[in-house]
């Protein structure tokens, strides 16, 4: 059975992360998406939560064969300890691109049997990111087709508090 990790800091995750986790679902055995925790990096929305809109989403959409969990330290470490296949990451286009690229040879120069696949993002989330999901809900907009259904209400309401 093929495993992969769908690394990333999710904060928070979006409607483009789920299409990428579901179709990535339908490609591997078994997909874990593993939430950054990293005391250096500030996120918006704290581990618990980013962990918590992740989960409610796979269950939201019956997704049996992913889970998610935090991890610490370098990926390198974390996809050899987990005996996972492949690292899974999505792209929107050419900027996205030499950062993916890098993080993948630095990857591979790690470990050397840590493979990358790239899934491109469906043309209708090509504008998500999870930045734009904070500043658009920080200034009072509609998040409803950023976000998945099931946080929609936490995370507008978490970002509202912001201002
Ligand atoms: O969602 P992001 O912030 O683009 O995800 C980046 C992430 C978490 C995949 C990357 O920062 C990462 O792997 N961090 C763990 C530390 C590490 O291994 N750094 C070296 C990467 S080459």
């Amino acid at each position: 059975m093929t495993k992969c990790v769908y690394p990333g800091s999710f904060d928070p995750f979006t409607l483009g992360h789920l299409d990428i986790l579901e179709r990535a679902c339908a490609l591997f055995g078994e997909v874990k998406v593993a939430v950054l925790h990293n005391s250096r990096k500030r996120c918006f929305f704290t581990l618990d939560e980013r962990l918590a809109f992740i989960r409610s989403a796979i269950e939201a959409r019956n997704l049996s064969n992913a889970s998610a969990e935090a991890f610490e330290g370098l990926l390198a470490d974390y996809i050899k300890i987990e005996r996972a296949d492949c690292v899974l990451r999505g792209i929107r286009g050419a900027i996205d691109y030499e950062y993916e690229a890098a993080m993948a040879a630095l990857n591979k120069r790690l470990y050397p049997k840590c493979e990358t696949v790239v899934l491109m993002a469906s043309p209708e989330h090509i504008a998500v990111s999870s930045s734009m999901v904070r500043e658009i809900g920080r200034l009072g907009g509609d998040i409803g087709s950023l976000v998945p259904e099931a946080n929609r209400e936490t995370i507008a309401e978490r970002l509202l508090q912001d201002e």
